[in-house]
């Protein structure tokens, strides 16, 4: 090709003009593409976990008004019973524990005879908690365990039982991660399960995108639903405070507990989004496009802090936190 002729064309700033049509046509091949739908909405079936409250709930709701057949797995009859008030035929509910083997079997054996030869579309894996969440040498290790039991080990007991029938409607399965799963901002087991649970998804999306499935990860920000909730978070620091003993209390000192309070107090009520719509928006469009995303970020703290953050060097992460948490009594 003769590039003189581009250059008498265009100009010296040739490929800049280059360069910008093809970024322009690139956005708009790609909004065009994400913006296609799945058809048959009303044939396909989708097991949400967690659907009590939260995101899990509203999901449920809007996806019912959608014309999807919901089937979600509610921890409590309450739950469950409040979420069936609202929704119409098409919801049904049934009882799901995610770190009981026996409750995730019956749980995909009624899911099943529902959905028949069809097969389940979508797999939304949402059951989640966050407490105990405070400095890592205050927890015990059950703390750790009992956190990553639901958020991870549930994540992936629940997969690997529902998959086949997964694989048979060449469905989705959309895991909840957080930006938490991004930047360790927290110790406990919070930030380690959500991590595993992008490490898992990665891996999954990896492998079974040969049988027609697709794997998607939502990363949502600071919301404000029971996990961000200063109630428990603040009794469970109260708890591992005084269980720890004389010296590493007299390491933290008197006021640090206090100090750490005021902090997430204030961090909490600053970034918590109370629209949830922002989440379940994105969920939506993991279970409905015709070319779902991998990733999807909800949130603006997640769009313009976490993941950027999540880019940057390890130090600026530290730096960061400890400018502004409190300084134990003791540190060197
Ligand atoms: N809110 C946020 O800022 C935020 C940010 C990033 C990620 N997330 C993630 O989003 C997901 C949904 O949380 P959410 O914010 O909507 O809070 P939520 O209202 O507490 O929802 C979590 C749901 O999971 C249920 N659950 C807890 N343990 C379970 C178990 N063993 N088996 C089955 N269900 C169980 C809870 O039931 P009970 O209410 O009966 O305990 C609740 O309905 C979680 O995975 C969470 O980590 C939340």
């Amino acid at each position: 090709m003769n590039t003189n002729c581009v250059y008498d064309l265009l100009g010296e700033n040739a490929w800049v003009y280059i360069t910008t049509t093809f970024v322009v046509l690139w956005v708009f091949v790609w909004l065009y593409r994400d913006s296609l739908e799945i058809a048959n909405i009303g044939e396909k079936y989708v097991f949400v976990t967690g659907c009590d409250s939260g995101f899990g709930n509203l999901l449920c709701r809007k996806l019912d008004r959608k014309g999807f057949h919901v089937l979600a797995g509610c921890l409590t009859e309450k739950g469950a019973d409040e979420l069936k008030r609202v929704a119409g035929p098409n919801l049904k509910t049934i009882p799901l524990n995610v770190t009981n083997p026996d409750s995730i079997q019956k749980a995909m054996e009624w899911t099943k005879k529902e959905v028949g030869e069809k097969g389940l579309w979508g797999l939304v894996n949402n059951a989640g908690r966050s407490v105990p969440m405070g400095p890592t040498e205050w927890m015990k290790v059950e703390d750790f365990h009992s956190t990553m039991k639901v958020n991870i080990n549930g994540v992936i007991a629940m997969t690997m039982t529902f998959l086949p029938l997964i694989k048979k409607a060449q469905g989705r399965i959309v895991n909840v991660s957080s930006v938490l799963g991004r930047v360790a901002a927290n110790g406990g087991g919070y930030c380690i399960s959500k991590f595993a649970v992008e490490c898992f998804s990665d891996c999954l999306r990896r492998d079974v995108h040969y049988f027609g499935i697709k794997v998607c990860i939502i990363e949502p920000g600071f919301f404000k639903t029971a996990v961000t909730s200063l109630e428990p978070l603040e009794r469970e620091l109260h708890r591992q405070f005084s269980e720890l003993s004389p010296e590493v209390q007299a390491s933290y000192g008197d006021k640090y507990l206090e100090k750490y309070i005021t902090v997430q107090r204030l961090i909490m009520n600053a970034v918590c989004d109370a629209d949830l719509t922002k989440v379940t928006s994105c969920m939506e469009h993991s279970l409905t496009a015709a070319y779902p995303r991998s990733r999807y970020s909800a949130g603006w703290d997640a769009k313009l802090l976490w993941i950027p953050l999540s880019y940057m060097p390890s130090w600026v992460v530290d730096v960061g936190l400890k400018l502004v948490l409190p300084r134990p009594a003791k540190s060197v």
